[in-house]
């Protein structure tokens, strides 16, 4: 039988397979779906077999010695910005909080930069920014509005994410954050700003510009009310629910997600067990992102700020049985990185996660968190041919060996886009 591309003689293919129709938790959530010494077909940008078998195909890669797995899919970006906050970050380091920084510069000061560039300039970033992603084996990302907080600027940055997906191969969701914080224009008038946002969805909604609408709900943010009217609003308007819970401290964000059936809750560092049962009762996905926890330098693990030792949180909530991903939450303020690695070595180092629970969060279980699992987020038949070959000999080593990239060929649609 003739394929158009063959990966052939893999020392592991991770499939992490069986969970197309609902995510990974419990024993499943520790099965990685392993296949040793394995190929992979692809036809038509789409996987037609993989074990041990007897295929052709034009181009073959040798993956002897490699091991494969499904692209990454970050589930949590605000990849549009312009300008960079790393004199803001040193200022951490010695000290100052994200919440300090957030009255004067923080959100606000990329707004301020975002505002001021071009869609051009935008988009050649956007590009920039998505081919580090790619080249770091991720192949689909979500990508948030949020540094507009106008209704011009909103629709910019999500013209610009529509040129993304025009220009660039990889798959991209996107989602309308302009909740993410109240604009210096009304900071007397939060009303008003709720009630721009409710105006622009129908717009976004029109133009097809959004999937999902998200909010930050957070002292930072908007309040548990705010943020109802808000996503009440954008379900209304047929947008899927997204939002930033929990984060900075204990808001409710949570139990809003799972009274209005949010695809997920993110953050979550602040999440109670109760939160975490409505959560479980309401099928949410709990989108963890550690690189925060990790950049911030304030919520390391047992600081006092948290009733419980971080890692014991994580591992309750993972024990409780909700389905859990892992994002990079990539922006210029609170995780400045485009690396799922990076984030899932985090994972492990912070969270105390196992690697059949990184990699199954960052691959299956993330899928879910866009509602692609039908598509993508696993190596099986049928599924698009979204595949990474990296270049080491069992998976763990992609979490063990940390700060490099071990990418050697990233696969997308079926299609060779990048190869070390
Ligand atoms: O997810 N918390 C809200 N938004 C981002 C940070 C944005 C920024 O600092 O620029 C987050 O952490
Ligand atoms: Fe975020």
């Amino acid at each position: 039988m003739k394929a158009d591309l063959l990966i052939r003689n893999a020392n592991e293919i991770i499939t992490a397979d069986r969970a197309s129709y609902r995510p990974k938790t419990g024993k499943y959530l520790q099965d990685l779906g392993i296949l040793k010494k394995s190929d992979v077909a692809i036809k038509n940008g789409r996987i037609v077999d993989v074990g041990f078998f007897k295929w052709e195909a034009e181009e073959v890669i040798d993956a002897t010695n490699k091991i494969v797995l499904p692209g990454f899919v970050d589930c949590h970006t605000h990849l549009v910005f312009a300008g960079s906050r790393s004199f803001e970050y040193e200022a951490k380091t010695a000290g100052s909080s994200y919440a300090g920084q957030h009255k004067t510069g923080g959100i606000l000061y990329t707004v301020e930069q975002t505002r001021k560039a071009s869609l051009d300039e935008l988009v050649k970033k956007g590009l920039k920014d998505l081919d580090v992603m790619l080249r770091h084996g991720t192949t689909t990302v979500e990508i948030k509005s949020g540094y507009g907080l106008d209704e011009e600027n909103e629709l910019k940055i999500l013209r610009v994410i529509k040129e993304l997906q025009s220009n660039h191969p990889m798959t991209i969701m996107p989602t309308f954050l302009g909740a993410h914080t109240v604009p210096q224009e009304y900071k007397n008038d939060r009303e008003g700003y709720v009630d721009l946002v409710k105006r622009i969805i129908p717009k976004i909604r029109r133009e097809r510009l959004a999937e999902y609408c998200d909010v930050f709900c957070d002292k930072l943010g908007f309040t548990y009310k705010e943020s109802k009217d808000i996503l009440q609003a954008a379900k209304k308007e047929g947008l899927d629910l997204k939002i930033h819970a929990e984060q900075t401290g204990h808001n409710y964000g949570a139990r809003l997600a799972a009274k209005l059936k949010a695809v997920s809750a993110d953050h979550l560092d602040y999440a109670t067990e109760k939160d975490v049962t409505g959560m479980i009762e309401s099928k949410i996905i709990g989108v963890l992102l550690p690189g925060v926890t990790y950049h911030l330098t304030e919520l390391i693990p047992g600081h006092k700020k948290l009733k419980k030792f971080l890692p014991a949180k994580i591992r309750g909530m993972i024990e409780q049985g909700l389905p859990v991903a892992l994002a990079t939450d990539y922006n210029p303020g609170s995780c400045n990185t485009q690396s799922m690695k990076t984030v899932m070595e985090t994972a492990a180092r912070l969270y105390r996660m196992s690697y059949a629970e990184i990699i199954n969060a960052s691959t299956i279980n993330a899928a879910h968190a866009l509602k692609m699992a039908h598509e993508i987020g696993s190596i099986e038949i049928g599924k698009k041919a979204d595949l990474v070959v990296y270049d080491c000999e069992e998976h763990g080593m992609l979490i063990d060996n940390f700060g490099v990239n071990l990418v050697d060929t990233v696969i997308k649609d079926g299609k060779i886009v990048y190869k070390k």
